[in-house]
């Protein structure tokens, strides 16, 4: 066995780094290359031996190195050799071969095997025979070939993204149903209200004209937003008579309590802040932190609203529901003082005009038998 000078090209760093000491420690010389362009300029300056390539990078591909070292009179009849995971079926291999490779090997081998793989490549191409290996298919039918070869593998891949995504955004939206049904479990008078809330919240947001990515957040802060009232007794929550001062304030740190869970999860959305400030009003005189006109955000005012509208309309143990009606009055009513004047006016206009009604929540609440 005799050293050789090997390019070794990989995107991936520790992929380049095992190849590279598996090469030195047969005792060859290992040049490195991050993708085709590189590797054609080591190679061209070094003049190696034997080149040994990853197919998927950026940049250069391998099939492209392999088509420009097959053209290169300088390299043209050096041994050329793919070492790939993600190309390994055996259409691959064929193409592969057909534009002039010596091998195609397929991640991951034994280093015993590969380092003899090498070896007898590297003793063919010294001895008599010419590693060469030109292109003899027809230039435009190879590239054809070859682009096709491209997209299907990138619109796999797109394919398996979409699928990846899907599972996370189900995850995502059975994580925050659930965290919705806990808190709702321990409150039943109030079950189905953020649900509720959110639909309004984004019928509301869809009237103001805001898009799809938009509407999604207010639905899951809108999903969220009353999360805080895990940390308030159940029985402030579920009394038939009119609050303490002393348990109101309790009640009154659900937002903040809300935000201090929400805050950690990071949502493409300010789905915390969002929540934090559905109490807040216009004019500074809500709660927690008494925020005044633009510091609260679009998406705090609109909860704000959705909140108050089914608060209004449905049954709680403290006071009877007085209706949609009442609700819109009441929202008109505060139009400008402690409502945003467009959210309240499109909430109007959207049960007026468009004949909103509000949705019944979709399911039986969690864990219904145990909520007495
Ligand atoms: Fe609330």
């Amino acid at each position: 066995m005799s050293v050789a000078v090997i390019v070794v090209v990989d995107d991936d760093p520790s992929s380049r780094y095992l190849m590279q000491t598996l090469l030195k420690a047969a005792g060859h010389e290992v040049l490195t290359a991050e993708d085709g362009v590189e590797a054609l300029e080591v190679a061209r300056y070094n003049a190696p031996d034997l080149i040994i390539t990853d197919i998927l990078m950026p940049r250069m591909d391998g099939y492209q190195l392999c088509r420009e070292w097959r053209a290169d009179p300088t390299l043209s009849t050096l041994p050329f050799v793919f070492y790939t995971a993600n190309y390994a079926e055996d259409d691959d291999e064929k193409f592969a071969l057909s534009l002039g490779a010596d091998r195609f090997l397929r991640k991951p081998m034994k280093p015993s095997e590969l380092i003899e793989e090498i070896e007898v490549l590297l003793h063919e191409s010294r001895g008599t025979v010419p590693a060469q290996r030109p292109v003899k298919e027809d230039e435009t039918r190879v590239l054809k070939e070859y682009n096709a070869r491209l997209v299907h593998k990138l619109e796999d891949q797109l394919t398996e993204l979409h699928e990846i995504n899907d599972v996370l955004t189900d995850m995502v939206n059975g994580t925050v149903r659930a965290i919705a049904k806990l808190t709702e479990a321990r409150d039943p008078y109030t079950s189905g209200h953020q649900e509720r809330v959110a639909a309004i919240a984004v019928a509301i947001a869809a009237r103001l004209g805001h898009d799809a990515k938009f509407r999604e957040g207010i639905r899951i802060a809108g999903l969220l937003h009353d999360i805080g009232k895990m940390y308030v007794p159940a029985e402030f929550l579920t009394k038939p008579r009119r609050l303490t001062e002393a348990e109101f304030a309790i009640i009154r740190m659900h937002p903040q309590v809300a935000h201090d869970v929400l805050t950690g999860i990071r949502f493409p959305w300010p789905v915390a802040e969002f929540v934090v400030q559905h109490h807040e009003r216009l004019d500074g005189s809500g709660y927690p932190a008494g925020l005044k006109g633009d510091a609260i955000t679009l998406g705090g005012r609109i909860l704000a609203v959705a909140d108050v509208i089914e608060a209004m309309s449905s049954h709680r143990p403290y006071k009877t529901a007085v209706g949609v009606a009442a609700a819109l009055d009441e929202i008109e009513g505060g139009a400008g003082t402690l409502y945003d004047p467009d959210v309240a006016a499109a909430a109007i206009a959207l049960f007026e005009e468009d004949k909103f009604e509000i949705p019944p929540a979709s399911a039986e609440p969690a864990f219904a038998s145990y909520s007495k």
